[in-house]
């Protein structure tokens, strides 16, 4: 059930020796691994390139918080009542406390329902946006992410659901954007939300290539952070994620960290930095072991893999 458009494939042209080898544009995807805390200092380390994260919450990561990645807040889900105010006066509370929020991005792959998608049906979704996310615009200024549904055409469907039922009160600065493939696949997608939507940015939040070998997950790195890089209309990307490759559930060689939590060369890469050489090392039975996190983000992945 893949997309087969072929938009924007003229960037398969883009050649690597254009690589910019530093972005600002550079973010954390985080996640919670029994790993964290030995390991979070690695993402503001040597001259990292990264600029923000966001951890699927509105709490900032004690490991992370006060580097100079800057925290972005997330409404994961639905709130409990549909009188319920916690993310907005929680990030009321950070500003109050003095941390600088510029943005905030909205609900996490609410069209996935199979599997550890947020699962939020699109009046839900915009009654909580209008109510919780609009306001903090009007108030302090904060440019807001529309909802980052999955890769999977039922994506678009919900996006467009969300926006007709928001009818006109959402005002979304920019488009969270998912992948799970390999880079033709991407590019034929941020086409296709680029002609969608064609006057707004786009961050893409998390991608990957899945499961691939180590030299096609290098490869595909390479391309697609180059090719953000030379987009104006993605300002951001961050690429999935702060984990070691023991517990990935998208394949050991997508990993940044190896099964040690030293950097792999795509992480080194992602920061910024040369080449280590650490070749990456899975363990089936750690990811079992550690996919609940992995709950949180598995609904992407669901339509690529069947
Ligand atoms: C992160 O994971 C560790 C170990 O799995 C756990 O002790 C800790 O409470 C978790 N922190 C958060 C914020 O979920
Ligand atoms: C959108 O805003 C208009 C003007 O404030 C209001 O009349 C309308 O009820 C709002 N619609 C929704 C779905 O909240
Ligand atoms: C994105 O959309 C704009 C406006 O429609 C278009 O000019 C541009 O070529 C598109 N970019 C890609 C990569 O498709
Ligand atoms: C996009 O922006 C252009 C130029 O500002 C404008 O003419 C066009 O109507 C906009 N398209 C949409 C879909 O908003
Ligand atoms: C990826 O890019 C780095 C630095 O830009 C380069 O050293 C490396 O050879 C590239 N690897 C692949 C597989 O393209």
């Amino acid at each position: 059930m893949r997309t087969t458009t072929t938009f924007a494939l003229a960037a398969l042209a883009v050649p690597l020796a254009l690589a910019q080898t530093t972005s600002s544009k550079r973010g954390l995807c985080y996640v919670n691994t029994t790993y964290s805390n030995t390991d979070d200092p690695i993402w503001d380390s040597g001259n990292s390139d990264l600029t923000w994260y966001y951890n699927y919450a509105y709490t900032p990561t004690s490991g992370i918080d006060g580097t100079k990645l800057q925290y972005i807040p997330m409404l994961w889900g639905a709130p409990p009542s549909n009188t319920d105010m916690t993310f907005y006066n929680n990030v009321k509370s950070l500003i109050a406390s003095g941390t600088q929020v510029k943005y905030v991005l909205g609900f996490n792959e609410p069209d996935g329902c199979v599997s550890g998608g947020s699962c939020v049906d699109a009046q839900t979704a915009a009654k909580t946006w209008i109510r919780e996310i609009e306001p903090l615009k009007k108030e302090h200024g904060i440019l807001l992410g529309a909802p980052a549904v999955t890769g999977s055409p039922t994506g678009f469907t919900w996006l467009q659901n969300f926006f007709t039922a928001c009818a006109g009160n959402c005002s979304a600065d920019f488009i969270p954007v998912h992948w799970y493939g390999d880079f033709e696949g991407l590019a034929s997608h941020v086409g296709q939300v680029n002609g969608t939507y064609p006057n707004m940015t786009m961050w893409i939040t998390e991608y990957a290539l899945a499961e691939g070998s180590l030299a096609d997950s290098q490869t595909f790195y390479n391309q697609s952070a180059n090719w953000f890089d030379s987009l104006s209309y993605v300002t951001h990307y961050s690429y999935f994620g702060a984990f070691r490759s023991d517990v990935s559930n998208v394949g050991p060689n997508a990993a940044m960290l190896t099964q040690k939590g030293q950097l792999t060369d795509i992480g080194a890469w992602y920061l910024g930095q040369k080449a280590t050489g650490n070749t990456p090392k899975g363990d089936a039975a750690q990811v079992a072991k550690f996919a609940g996190w992995a709950a949180v983000v598995l609904a992407a992945m669901m339509w690529v893999m069947t």
